[in-house]
């Protein structure tokens, strides 16, 4: 079997956290015992690009039940559990190419070699691998039927190649089911990024002035979660609507420029470039922390703050003192990879189960539907969507009210009124 991961002697620790996760991931669960009888994905090769984590690994068995051939690999540098990566390996036969801390050759040479197996399905978040395979390894695309993407910065990019024509599959922005979005990016970013920055820097958000940049689900979790904690929070916005949100949802809005100098704690969830850059630097006070929950490393401009940098030095695991020429220490956590993976474990399970059972669905919906379909991105259909939910809410023992007939016929009317 091939693989490409850190030690395997780590995989008994791996399992035992891979079995802890799995049992808050009941509807993946319950997802993988159907997959096991009827084998919708048989044969068929799927090439995955995620965090490899101990959620990541639950979908991974799930997918092999379901008969898949996978090879998986690391979706950024620094998100790799490397025992989950060895007990998927030696546990559960599944070929894994990925090492915490990997640099960036390493990393495409990992997305590489998860691509060598010429696959039917590709299963990415953030579009490295979907954008390797279309740029570096045209030769394989003509078997790809479909694919799957898990984040919203991912599903940008994908909807740009589509509106460039240079996307060659259709692929299913499992990001954009409500039963993904409303669940992982608000309340698991919420709790995870604050999870990430308290395990590196053990700072008391209670009383601190947290900056939030981008006010999408993400950014309202993590927002909602410091507010709850004590935290006076600004949020820093570009789109009108979302800026009254967070202003109506209890919020400061201003620029990021007058935010700089009021706060202690800085976190950028927007997807975009340069949000934090020499002028914010500049004007930070003296103390501060700052960190992206964003999924690629180009929200806080490090090539500014090297420049800006007198001095600099690890001063505890994830954190860099920078000294900067104006003479103020400021801290710069797991140099701007996504804090929530990078310094915690990523996600809780509990909404993970969601976002992968989206995906698990997503995989059989696009090898069953791949070749009817354009080649463009699609949502999961809403019916898949709502059962994934109905399964949760059940999984919760959690029961709700049905539509009566009556009430059905009267959503479906025009003509009743005043
Ligand atoms: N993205 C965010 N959290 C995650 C997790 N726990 N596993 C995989 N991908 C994630």
């Amino acid at each position: 079997m091939n693989h490409d991961v850190k030690d395997l002697k780590l995989a008994s620790q791996g399992k035992l956290k891979i079995e802890w996760a799995g049992r808050f991931m009941p509807v993946l669960e319950l997802i993988r015992e159907r997959f096991r009888k009827e084998k919708p994905l048989k044969g068929k090769n799927i090439a995955a690009c995620l965090h490899v984590t101990t959620e990541t690994a639950n979908l991974m068995i799930t997918l092999k039940a379901g008969g898949a051939n996978i090879r998986l690999c690391a979706s950024n540098p620094l998100s790799t559990q490397d025992h989950v990566a060895a007990s998927l390996v030696a546990d559960y036969g599944i070929e894994v190419f990925a090492i915490r801390g990997v640099n960036n050759k390493d990393y495409y040479k990992h997305i590489n070699a998860a691509l060598d197996v010429e696959s039917h399905i590709t299963m990415d978040d953030g579009a490295d691998l979907v954008s390797t395979l279309h740029s570096k390894r045209r030769n394989l695309l003509e078997n790809v039927v479909g694919g799957t993407e898990e984040t919203t910065t991912g599903v940008i990019r994908l909807r740009a190649m589509a509106a460039d024509g240079a996307l060659n599959y259709p692929v299913i922005a499992v990001n954009d089911s409500e039963t993904k979005y409303l669940f992982d990016n608000r309340y698991g970013t919420g709790q995870s990024t604050l999870d990430g920055i308290i395990r590196a820097t053990n700072f008391l958000i209670a009383g601190s002035t947290v900056v939030v940049a981008g006010y999408g689900w993400c950014g309202k979790g993590v927002a909602m979660r410091a507010k709850g904690l004590g935290a006076k929070v600004i949020v820093t916005e570009v789109d009108p609507v979302r800026a009254i949100e967070a202003e109506m949802d209890g919020f400061r809005v201003m620029p990021m420029l007058k935010a700089a100098p009021l706060g202690d704690l800085f976190v950028t969830l927007t997807g975009d470039i340069d949000v934090i850059h020499k002028g914010i630097f500049e004007r930070m006070k003296d103390g501060a922390i700052f960190a992206n929950s964003g999924h690629f490393d180009v929200e806080i401009n490090k090539q500014h703050l090297a420049e800006l940098t007198k001095k600099k030095r690890e001063v505890r695991r994830e954190v860099v003192e920078h000294t900067l020429k104006n003479g103020n220490k400021i801290y710069f956590l797991s140099e701007g990879r996504l804090i929530n993976l990078s310094a915690a474990e990523g996600h809780p399970a509990m909404v993970m189960d969601m976002s992968f059972a989206n995906q698990s669905l997503a995989a059989e919906y696009i090898l069953k539907n791949g070749q009817k379909l354009e080649k463009r991105v699609y949502n999961l259909p809403e019916k898949l969507d709502k059962r994934i939910a109905s399964l949760k809410l059940k999984s919760m023992g959690i029961k709700i009210d049905r539509l009566t007939k009556r009430q059905r016929e009267y959503l479906a009317s025009w003509q009743e009124g005043t």
